[in-house]
């Protein structure tokens, strides 16, 4: 991984070929197909794991629940070399110096002035992203191909780079989001926030108690008027039908903040932290171990895309999702990842790359109490992370609940990776708006 950050100060888009990568497989929409913004899916390309030519064997999420405002048959869609890659910040600054807002803007600046823009402002670095996503919905994992994956992991290295060496960045400027929460959240909504702030751009936070949405007003309407005011909406909904319909409501990409179905921002995030840390994804195997919920079918989803093996130990009653075990392992019959499901904790972790676990009650779950007792024996200790071998590391979506799905020891040791993970919630995020908004 050191490789890849020794990379030249011009920040270049990685080469993407032409064609689809054979590997893809499954028609040519699946989740995409219902989904993408209905100004643009005659212009993009739809994306998602599903490539073209054979049918897709299962239906694995919510169906739609309106379906009127679609006005295109999705049939019109570019070949890949027409999703061109572009700079959008060409080395030399776009950007008019921002007026400075000292007395004399010559001066320096003194105890009670800033000298913000003229010379000041420097200028921003080449970075150029292919424009393959833009305008495009993110509700599940599998609305981004392994190609599209592996560019917003290497998008947001090359973000990340930029922050840390503190050159700017606001390739965003201008751009808006609107930002629905109908749960509480720390990572998503700060990073996004702090992430749009870094990029020159605004996030609108709009809890359940802002909207008109809290006095009726339909989800559809409220994702037509949003369209008409920002760039692009993130929503953390408890429903996934209402990321659906917003998504078929909307002109503007529509990103899932976590539902009851998937957390596709916190998976692709996780695989960036799993690139810095093996450098190459594919052949890694991840054991989780807890509730079988929307983080499991998200990791399984996008490990599946990128040859990641991922193996549930949960117990029966709080398995995975069938459907989504099934898709996952149709997708990693292509990639070789390996997804599978056992109740046996000790099994499934041995000779994982990485232990991952998530609370054992999730937002709008029920039966807490009945939860810990089932799930008690799922807990990762240290006796697990033995089992599992030295190479093994702790991984979790966090907020975690210490010493209930996960000991202490065990959050605390060397192994454990959880605050790296947590901030790559913020390059990702970076990542997936330039590329969707830009
Ligand atoms: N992992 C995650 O999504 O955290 P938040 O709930 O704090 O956003
Ligand atoms: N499974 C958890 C994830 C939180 C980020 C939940 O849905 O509450």
């Amino acid at each position: 991984m050191q490789a890849r950050y020794l990379r030249s100060a011009a920040e270049r888009v990685r080469e993407q070929p032409t064609e689809e990568s054979l590997w893809q497989v499954g028609s040519g929409g699946w989740p995409p197909d219902k989904q993408q913004p209905r100004d643009v899916q005659h212009l993009h390309k739809k994306g998602g794991t599903a490539g073209t030519d054979v049918s897709r064997p299962f239906d694995w999420q919510p169906h739609c629940v309106a379906t009127s405002r679609r006005q295109h048959d999705h049939k019109g869609r570019l070949p890949m070399e027409q999703t061109a890659k572009t700079d959008f910040a060409p080395s030399t600054p776009q950007l008019q110096p921002l007026p400075s807002v000292t007395q004399n803007s010559s001066g320096p600046a003194t105890d009670r002035t800033s000298l913000l823009g003229g010379p000041t402002m420097p200028a921003l670095p080449t970075f150029s992203v292919s424009t393959r996503m833009r305008g495009r919905h993110l509700l599940t994992d599998t609305d981004l191909t392994p190609e599209e994956v592996a560019e917003v992991i290497d998008t947001a290295s090359r973000l990340k780079r930029l922050h840390k060496n503190g050159q700017p960045h606001h390739y965003l400027t201008g751009k808006s989001i609107g930002m629905i929460f109908q749960m509480p959240s720390t990572r998503t909504r700060v990073s996004l926030e702090a992430g749009m702030a870094q990029l020159g751009g605004q996030a609108i936070f709009l809890g359940v108690n802002d909207l008109q949405t809290s006095r009726g007003e339909t989800i559809a309407d409220t994702a037509q008027i949003l369209s008409r005011y920002v760039d692009g909406v993130v929503a953390r909904v408890y429903d996934h039908n209402t990321l659906v319909e917003m998504g078929e409501n909307a002109s503007i990409p529509v990103m899932n903040g976590l539902s009851n179905l998937c957390h596709p921002l916190q998976a692709w995030a996780d695989l960036l932290t799993l690139t810095e840390r093996f450098g190459d994804l594919k052949g890694l195997k991840i054991a989780y171990l807890g509730d079988g919920n929307n983080m499991v079918s998200s990791l399984m989803l996008s490990g599946a895309a990128m040859g990641v093996s991922v193996t549930a130990a949960t117990p029966a009653e709080y398995a995975p999702s069938e459907q989504v075990m099934q898709y996952a392992q149709w997708i990693g019959n292509s990639t070789g990842a390996h997804i599978g499901a056992t109740t046996d904790a000790h099994a499934a972790v041995k000779d994982a790359d990485v232990v991952y676990t998530d609370v054992h009650v999730s937002m709008g779950q029920e039966n807490a109490a009945h939860r810990a007792v089932s799930l008690a024996p799922y807990k990762v200790t240290p006796e697990i992370m033995e089992s599992a071998g030295k190479q093994a590391l702790f991984m979790h979506c966090l907020p975690m609940h210490r010493d209930e799905e996960v000991a202490s020891e065990v959050v605390d040791s060397p192994a454990s990776i959880i605050y790296d993970q947590a901030e790559n919630r913020l390059h990702m995020h970076k990542a997936l708006l330039v590329h969707t908004l830009c």
